[in-house]
């Protein structure tokens, strides 16, 4: 395999390679700070070593932090030829599929991302405010009244209804008992899994033998819900994700629909829910704010909401950084870097500059109102050609969940704030988000 295919290793960077200062600790142990105490380390080594930083992380080998707008949007901007996404994802090969746009690079990425996208777009997205409110309205009622409780997994299942409901437009009841089981366990899969998928062998034990169970169980009823989908007179008149890939193309194959609908479930999933859970976590400790964000939902205040959703998102960004493996030799920031050097635009540093955010530690949803934050300032749905396929759709379901809850109960913190922790790829609250809710 060339050196352009993978991760470039430390005995085959070349040995004048200047690259920006960073730890010296051992690969393993930044890796496993990293992996566990990514928003406490990341600032740390941010102040020490200066706006551009090279760490040692696994499986991605060398990699420089990007933490200033201009060089972020070099990035973002650049050839699709050099900078590739793709491929730092082929772990997630084994559940995402072949087809998976999150795994593919230059061509063959531009057009799933095309394909998608399109099946995104238009006047649904409207509609689509109102069936997340109904599926808001129905779990909160469901919520314990007057004693602390984790938010976090309520919020997770009203995310699993939105994505299988919008995405992939599921609506007989009988289909829906029995592809939430599975899909909650297919969410969970974590970093163990994923590393056994380097070693086959281990695919016949544990949980990497409960894992193939659990993929060909999950597609088993994909596959069942493509092939009804496919024979429903009304199929051009749905407004769900699947139905109009469909109506696109009726050619594509059924293990290409597949792809496209589990990488929605897991990208989208949990990265709406943890934003959702952060900004209750962090609402319910701002009673002077969580009165305002009230009376615009009961007013239907919707530039507030989005202001306080959009605050959210950039002080507690749920991914943060993207990585784009350098395919052809790239200077940036001022270093000549070569091909199988890994790049990591840093949303979470690069949305705390305090030169662009005022007081960044503080909640204040008004930066949105008062105007627009400079190109490549707040970017948490990355960007350029990589740029969140599923952004607008995150944005109208944390608008519409923020709504539907905060017009019919208060909410209380519990305890101290909640340290951060990483799940997957996602920064969660490490207690679920703990608070108290009561009927208004
Ligand atoms: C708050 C919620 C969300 C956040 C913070 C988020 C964030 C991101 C980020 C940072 C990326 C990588 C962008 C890059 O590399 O430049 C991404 C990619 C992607 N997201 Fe989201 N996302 C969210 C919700 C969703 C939803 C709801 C869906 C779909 C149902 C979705 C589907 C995707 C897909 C398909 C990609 C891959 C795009 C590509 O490679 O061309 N995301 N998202």
């Amino acid at each position: 395999m060339a050196v352009t295919e993978r991760f470039i290793t430390r005995r085959e960077l070349p040995a004048n390679l200047e690259l920006p200062p960073g730890p010296r600790l051992p690969a393993a142990i930044q890796t496993l700070v990293f992996m566990t105490h990514r928003t406490w380390i990341a600032p740390r080594w941010h102040r020490r070593y200066g706006d551009v930083f090279s760490v040692h992380l696994a499986p991605a080998g060398r990699a420089v932090v990007l933490t200033r707008p201009e060089h972020i949007r070099e990035v973002f901007a650049g050839p699709a030829s050099t900078f590739h996404a793709g491929e730092g994802n082929a772990i997630l090969g084994p559940i995402m599929g072949e087809h998976s746009v999150l795994l593919l690079d230059e061509d063959a990425h531009l057009a799933a991302r095309k394909r998608v996208m399109a099946a995104f777009r238009g006047e649904a997205m409207r509609g689509y405010s109102e069936v997340v409110e109904r599926l808001a309205e129905d779990q909160v009622a469901r919520w314990p009244v007057d004693r602390p409780f984790a938010v976090h997994p309520y919020l997770n299942e009203i995310s699993l209804d939105v994505i299988l409901r919008i995405v992939f437009g599921v609506t007989d009841e009988t289909r829906l008992s029995e592809m939430r089981p599975l899909l909650r366990r297919l969410v969970r899969i974590g970093p163990l899994v994923f590393l056994g998928w380097l070693y086959p062998w281990l695919d016949a034990v544990g949980p990497w033998r409960r894992f193939r169970r659990l993929k060909d169980a999950t597609d088993r009823v994909l596959y069942a819900e493509i092939a009804d989908r496919r024979t429903v007179a009304d199929l051009a008149g749905r407004t769900d994700v699947l139905s109009k890939l469909l109506v696109a193309d009726p050619a594509q194959s059924d293990a290409e629909l597949r792809d496209h609908l589990v990488t929605l479930l897991l990208a989208g999933h949990e990265t709406t829910a943890s934003t959702l859970a952060w900004t209750f976590h962090d609402l319910a400790r701002r009673p002077d704010l969580l009165r305002h964000v009230q009376r615009a939902a009961d007013e239907d205040d919707d530039a507030y909401l989005e202001a306080v959703v959009k605050e959210s998102m950039r002080l507690r960004p749920v991914i943060g950084q993207v990585a784009r493996r350098l395919a052809t030799p790239v200077r940036i920031a001022g270093y000549d870097l070569p091909a199988g050097i890994v790049v990591f635009p840093s949303i979470a540093l690069v949305q705390r500059r305090p030169s662009v955010f005022p007081s960044p530690e503080e909640f204040r949803p008004q930066r949105f109102l008062d105007g627009s934050p400079p190109p490549a300032t707040w970017i948490p749905f990355g960007g350029g050609i990589r740029r969140c396929l599923g952004a607008a759709l995150a944005m109208v379901e944390a608008q519409a969940v923020l709504k539907a809850v905060l017009r019919r109960v208060d909410i209380a913190p519990v305890g101290r704030p909640e340290w951060s922790k990483t799940r997957n790829i996602t920064t969660v609250p490490g207690r679920g988000a703990r608070i108290i809710s009561r009927p208004r």
